[in-house]
């Protein structure tokens, strides 16, 4: 019998997974054994540290409702999300807009909404425009992308964060124009804290970090035949831009907000302007959602019948 200890027991592990016939389970299985293994020994993790761990992922579960996503707010802000998103952006075949966090108040029943339509439902602030074009790698206009959108209100909130869950505000579904021009109307949002009144929340304020997001509004963008684009556009000059608590940001995702743009189709209101750019999807390609709508992943997960 094979002696088990601190040197042998990743082999060991790593031999009794290696009958797993999925190729792709099988891989992903003994990467994560080899540096899970790799970070008990680096840290010399001790008995009570372990038991600290499983208490934390217990409490991140306990969290967990079908309108609260605590492990993915986790993944985001150990900057996994953002990691798993710039991998999904490198394997595109065509340059595309960057991908950005889908977040954990992406909901998937928003209403369709004809251009030009205004996203605010429950009286807000002043309204600005949100415009532009959906493009191909060439810059072509993609006729019918549909543009899902959402965002926070001025004082940082979504809906599910104010509202019972049966109201939608500041979020709707548009249909690009047979040039792929999108418009709507909507506001402009402010920067926020993620939620911090869980065990994310105990995490961060552990680690001394600020909790912010910088301003942003989330977008996810498809159309047949591309990759769909799950980004969002943040707001230049917020205070949180470069210290972003989920690593959501990238330069070419900065926009701000023009007083006077001839282009826009409210031209006296302040507007946004972006240009969206979709890669061709390719055989290989499944979502690139680094997310859900919280209530599939427990509908998904609940056995069956609960
Ligand atoms: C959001 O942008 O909605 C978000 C993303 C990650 C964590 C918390 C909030
Ligand atoms: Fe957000």
């Amino acid at each position: 019998m094979r002696a088990i200890d601190q040197n042998t027991i990743t082999d060991a592990a790593l031999e009794q997974m290696s009958s797993t016939p999925d190729p792709r389970f099988r891989e992903i299985m003994s990467g994560l054994v080899r540096h899970l293994h790799a970070f008990a020994r680096e840290v010399d993790l001790t008995p009570e540290e372990w038991l600290e761990a499983i208490r934390f992922l217990t409490a991140v579960g306990q969290k967990c409702t079908a309108h609260r996503q605590e492990f993915i707010l986790l993944s985001d802000t150990l900057g996994l999300s953002a990691l798993v998103n710039a991998l999904h952006d490198q394997r595109a075949i065509e340059p595309a807009t960057k991908s950005s966090l889908l977040g954990p108040f992406y909901r998937q029943d928003a209403p369709m909404m004809d251009l030009g339509s205004s996203i605010i439902s429950q009286g807000h602030g002043s309204e600005i425009v949100i415009h532009g074009y959906v493009r191909d790698a060439s810059g072509k206009g993609i006729p019918n992308a549909l543009v899902q959108i959402w965002e926070p209100d001025e004082t940082g909130n979504y809906d599910l964060q104010k509202h019972d869950p049966s109201v939608m505000d500041l979020r709707g579904c548009f249909r690009a124009d047979s040039e792929g021009r999108y418009y709507l109307r909507g506001v402009c949002p402010t920067g926020y804290m993620i939620p911090m009144d869980g065990p994310v929340g105990d995490m961060i304020r552990a680690q001394n970090r600020h909790g912010y997001r910088p301003a942003h509004i989330h977008f996810v963008i498809g159309a047949p035949g591309y990759r769909e684009l799950v980004t969002a556009l943040y707001i230049a000059g917020d205070a949180h831009i470069d210290s972003d608590t989920v690593f959501g940001v990238d330069e070419s995702l900065i926009t701000s907000v023009n007083k006077n743009d001839p282009s826009s189709p409210f031209p006296n209101l302040p507007s946004i302007r972006y240009d969206f750019r979709l890669a061709k999807a390719s055989a290989k390609d499944v979502s690139g959602r680094v997310g859900a709508d919280p209530s599939q992943i427990t509908a998904k997960t609940s056995p069956a019948g609960a």
